[in-house]
């Protein structure tokens, strides 16, 4: 088992480090950034079927359904197609319209999770193209699907998920950029801009993995929290609930994450000098917003945790610590911004003396009800 840690003290950090070789494999043979060009081979062999998609409907569940709330904005942005991101637990029970030009993504690390394994059953029933983004080869959502997109980031070991969720960012980007394109929707500026970006992602990971230790002070700090709050807007809405639930399943903190603005509606009532929140508040659309979301909590005395851009000067100014992330385009940053909530979740608990790889009534698979 050490061996298979590869000198790692727990398998969730050897997948948190493993991130940036992950996205590379993730990439390998799809990003051409010297042709200036995506390769998706599930698109071209369903190009017609995709092209006049009328829908998306995406089910998953945990960390794999808030990979598809980061899928939905993409593809509705670069492919103005409606995308509809379900639980697979509950569309599976409630009779859903499910039409023929549909495309139902599963989004599954295992491809073996019961609910969304019946939910892709359903849409397959009804006649809609079925499409896996998967990690387990040969796993039961891959062999049910029309077609698909290994993510390849390799076994996940560790019960919290972490370079599975960075591995289904990266499919979903290269999908929806790639139909974005042939659709004519996304200028080809746009879509080169991005293709470059995407190949620097791997190099800022590990930039940003070179601050663990910072992190890890940063983290010791929420150790004796009971309850926290994970705030981001945008696109790193989805980041902030990924933060939270990384955070809850290993430290067993009570963790809620939050589209910042929606705070004023009830979570803010929480808030006291007990409460840490934790807002990622890159330097993208919503920021000037955010910092005045950041300042309500500021006004209440809560505890400011910011994931913020290098040179972020505002949310500095408010925050008791920021961790830094380098700049990048506003819809690849959750690939960024995920990573220093995956190593404050996993400090917090190594510092609780918990069980990281192995959270208690866990599993790493939820291949029953
Ligand atoms: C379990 C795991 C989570 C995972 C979820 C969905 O709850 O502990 O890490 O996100 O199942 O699993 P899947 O394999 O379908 O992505």
């Amino acid at each position: 088992e050490a061996l298979e840690k590869g000198g790692y003290e727990h398998f969730m950090l050897k997948e948190i480090f493993d991130q940036p070789k992950c996205i590379i494999d993730c990439m390998r043979g799809r990003l051409l950034p010297d042709k200036k060009k995506i390769v998706l081979s599930a698109i071209n062999m369903h190009r017609e079927r995709l092209l006049r998609a009328n829908r998306f409907i995406i089910v998953a569940c945990g960390t794999s359904w808030h990979a598809g709330l980061i899928g939905k904005q993409m593809i509705e942005q670069w492919c103005k197609i409606p995308v509809e991101v379900e639980y697979a637990s509950e569309f599976r029970y409630r009779n859903p319209v499910i039409q023929p030009n549909d495309v139902v993504i599963a989004i599954s690390q295992s491809g073996e999770t019961a609910d969304t394994m019946a939910a892709f059953e359903l849409a397959k029933k009804h006649g809609a193209l079925c499409f896996g983004i998967v990690n387990g080869v040969g796993s039961s959502i891959s062999r049910e699907s029309d077609t698909g997109i290994y993510i390849h980031v390799g076994p996940e070991i560790g019960v919290a998920s972490t370079k599975a969720f960075t591995g289904q960012v990266t499919v979903l980007t290269l999908f929806s950029l790639a139909l974005g394109h042939e659709l004519g929707v996304i200028g080809q500026v746009e879509y080169e801009q991005h293709i470059d970006e995407l190949a620097r992602i791997p190099r800022k990971i590990e930039e940003i993995l070179k601050k663990d230790d910072c992190i890890k002070k940063i983290a010791h700090s929420l150790k004796d929290a009971r309850n926290s709050l994970y705030m981001g807007r945008g696109f790193n809405y989805p980041v902030a609930l990924e933060g939270a639930l990384k955070l809850k399943e290993i430290s067993y903190i009570h963790a809620e994450g939050y589209p910042a603005a929606e705070m004023k509606h009830g979570s803010i009532a929480l808030v006291d000098e007990d409460m840490p929140v934790v807002f990622v508040a890159t330097h993208h659309q919503l920021y000037k917003k955010i910092i005045s979301n950041i300042e309500e909590v500021k006004s209440r005395n809560g505890r400011i945790i910011a994931i913020v851009t290098e040179g972020d000067e505002e949310v500095k100014k408010l925050a008791e610590s920021v961790i830094e992330i380098p700049p990048t385009l506003p819809t690849i940053v959750p690939l960024l911004s995920v990573i220093p909530l995956q190593l404050i979740a996993y400090h917090v608990a190594v510092d609780k003396g918990l069980n990281v790889d192995q959270p208690r009534n866990l599993a790493k698979a939820v291949t029953v009800e």
